[in-house]
């Protein structure tokens, strides 16, 4: 792991090994997973496709549970993380469920100096953009790591809805839809400070389009994996919704690298 972090990275790393312990308990079934469940859903499990035999590049994996879940579907592969306890963790996971898996800890923005090898996946997913200064050198790094006709694919909080408070009990508009270059920043229990970016749809297409890769498909829906805003409802075990509004809480997007001319 290197250093190479701007006081708003460094900050965010703080909130992110502060915030492991809560996150597990609240966003992964660890036990059933230990026990060999797949923490993916049945959407990216279907857009996603075959990975068996495939090399994966899973970019801000957490504790790794969905790169290990890929791997229980026959992939071959890589997450990355700039959280050292959320590496620590994966690492950890991997031994007690005897699952091949590499994990790097590393800012995804000095990925090329810690990994040095070309996949034919690169997937990131559920709450990944906002922690992003710069979405043109994200789509950059993406493209670096595919091999020719590689496939990237994420799935992420529609940025409609974070224009919403995120702790009210009905939707109140409070941000932005476009990105303004200062992150929003936050106090999380007075102690830590996190910094938020805000990308639009088009930022997030647009920098992928600039770096060459075709849009195989951009979906929204109605739905979303977790409980982002306090006034979203439970509607089963994947997914939650806001009872009588239909506006676009998700997206999944597949992009598929060209060869630049
Ligand atoms: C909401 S989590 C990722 C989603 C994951 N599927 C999950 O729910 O656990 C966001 C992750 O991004 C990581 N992260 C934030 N900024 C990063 C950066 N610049 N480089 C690498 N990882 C970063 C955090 O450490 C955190 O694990």
């Amino acid at each position: 792991m290197n250093d190479n972090l701007t006081l708003e990275e460094k900050s965010n790393q703080e909130l992110w090994n502060r915030r492991i312990s809560d996150h597990m308990k609240s966003w992964y079934d660890i036990d059933n997973f230990k026990k060999g469940d797949s923490s993916l859903d049945e959407i990216q499990i279907k857009e996603v496709g075959n990975v068996n035999g495939k090399h994966l590049l899973h970019l801000q994996c957490n504790i790794g549970i969905d790169t290990l879940s890929w791997a229980r579907k026959g992939a071959i592969v890589t997450g990355i993380d700039f959280s050292p306890k959320a590496i620590n963790i994966a690492k950890k996971l991997k031994k007690e469920t005897n699952i091949d898996a590499q994990f790097v800890c590393s800012n995804i923005f000095d990925l090329k100096e810690n990994i040095n090898k070309k996949f034919d996946i690169v997937y990131t997913s559920q709450g990944v953009l906002g922690w992003l200064k710069d979405l043109s050198k994200w789509a950059s790094i993406i493209s670096h790591f595919l091999k020719p006709n590689g496939m990237f694919y994420i799935m992420e909080i529609h940025p409609f809805v974070n224009i919403f408070d995120y702790f009210a009990q009905e939707p109140i508009i409070v941000h932005s839809y476009f990105n303004s270059e200062k992150p929003v920043s936050y106090k999380e229990n007075e102690k830590f400070k996190g910094y938020e970016w805000t990308w639009s749809l088009s930022d997030i297409v647009n920098s992928l389009i600039k770096e060459n890769f075709t849009i195989k498909f951009l979906n929204e829906y109605d739905k979303i994996f977790g409980k982002t805003h306090s006034f979203m409802e439970r509607t089963d075990k994947n997914w939650w919704h806001i009872s009588g509004l239909k506006i676009p809480l998700m997206f999944t997007l597949k992009a598929i690298k060209q060869e630049k001319e």
